[in-house]
């Protein structure tokens, strides 16, 4: 039977070409570098697994949360958490609202508030899901570069002053995937106006926020004074406590779109098992103990992958945040299909090609710092080391 038109309308698979390319190598018994997929290699902590343990062991959470936005403590505790790590107000009642991580989160707040040809403002190069999900409500995705001359933010004096009247809702993603872009607060000053100017929902995806260098954390957007008039914040377990699979996180800002979030939500899911919810409420109880330790592995890859790829003639400055390197494609490759195709093919380094996430990501590889290996810090020096053997002549 064939498959609804807007199953159709989905790019094909950009990591396909890749991922056959992998499988045939694993199959020849050959190694592979893994600089692929962001998904953290280390487990979730111990505090959080045991309050997992103990809260599945109480029936009460066996049933549906009928609560609707989650669970009252569970939304405290990420009022708490804003309030504390942000320094922002937020009122558990009405402007948060759990989710299924922050994937989940931002596909329906499309879901809420796009019809068809509304006009939506796309990060490119970005996450999928922004413009999957744009698409698939009948809107039209209007892209907004990121280049490296401007920070890896988007320039508002060069959307058309049409599209941006016409915008309906703006996505942003600091820190960013997949340029490790950090916005700084002036920056969050300046969308919020713009958003207020054209009236625009912006839709900030905060998924990486806890995974920042240098001491400098990164800023919420809900820190702009007025901010929950035009944004509403996803954020996200995921990254900050290795949980991937537990599917955590929660929406905040204002309560209008809050409460829209929640009416889609109760017509597709039922909420988060809330032993799930329970054990965020502990994870984010010991976040100041755990997530220093956690960016200062990720800074110790970063560095090693940053000076090894610089010593090979690179340019690259130190990303502020995620666990991406956004890497320039070295001259002499026509695309970043063709150097990803070679890193992997002959020095057997798995990473993204930048165009996998938009037009703009041309011209970029994408290296994650999260690696399945044992010897982390050794496989990165093994990356640089086939790289200087195998493409002796990059830079000449
Ligand atoms: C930019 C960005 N946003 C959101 C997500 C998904 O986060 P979650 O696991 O909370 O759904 C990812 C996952 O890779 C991501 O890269």
């Amino acid at each position: 039977m064939e498959v609804a038109q807007r199953l159709q309308r989905i790019p094909p698979y950009p990591f396909r070409e890749i991922a056959m390319l992998k499988a045939q190598m694993l199959a020849e018994g050959k190694e592979i570098l893994d600089f692929g997929i962001g998904d953290p290699d280390m487990p979730t902590p111990d505090f959080v697994i045991e309050a997992l343990y103990e809260a599945a062991q109480d029936p009460i959470t066996h049933q549906y949360d009928e609560s609707g936005y989650g669970l009252p403590e569970y939304k405290q505790a990420c009022a708490d958490f804003a309030a504390r790590r942000f320094g922002i107000d937020v009122n558990p009642d009405g402007e948060i609202q759990s989710c299924i991580g922050a994937k989940e989160a931002l596909a329906h707040i499309v879901w809420a508030y796009i019809d068809p040809s509304d006009v939506v403002l796309v990060p490119d190069p970005a996450y999928a899901v922004f413009k999957v999900q744009t698409t698939w409500c009948g809107g039209a995705a209007f892209p907004m570069p990121l280049r490296a001359e401007n920070d890896f933010l988007p320039d508002f004096s060069q959307i058309p002053a049409s599209v941006a009247k016409a915008a309906k809702l703006m996505f942003l993603n600091y820190p960013n995937n997949p340029t490790g872009a950090v916005a700084p607060l002036a920056f969050y000053e300046e969308a919020v106006q713009f958003a207020r100017d054209n009236e625009i929902l912006i839709v900030q995806d905060a998924a990486y926020a806890e995974v920042s260098f240098d001491g400098a954390p990164a800023h919420s957007i809900l820190e702009v004074d007025g901010a929950k008039d035009v944004a509403i914040e996803m954020h996200s377990f995921s990254k900050t406590f290795n949980m991937t699979g537990w599917r955590l996180g929660w929406a905040m800002g204002g309560a209008e779109f809050i409460d829209a979030l929640s009416t889609v939500k109760s017509n597709v899911d039922s909420g988060t098992f809330m032993a799930i919810q329970r054990a965020g409420i502990a994870a984010l109880a010991r976040y100041e103990e755990w997530v220093p330790q956690m960016c200062a592995e990720y800074q110790r890859r970063r560095d090693a992958l940053v000076d090894g790829l610089n010593s090979l003639g690179w340019n690259l400055d130190r990303p502020q945040g995620t666990f991406y390197v956004w890497v320039p494609v070295p001259p002499g490759f026509s695309s970043s299909a063709e150097f990803t195709h070679a890193l992997l093919n002959d020095c057997g380094i798995l990473t993204t090609p930048g165009s996998a996430y938009g037009t703009t990501g041309e011209g970029y590889t994408r290296f994650s710092l999260t690696i399945p290996a044992e010897d982390k810090l050794g496989q990165i020096q093994q990356a640089v080391a086939n790289i200087r053997e195998q493409m002796p002549n990059l830079w000449k």
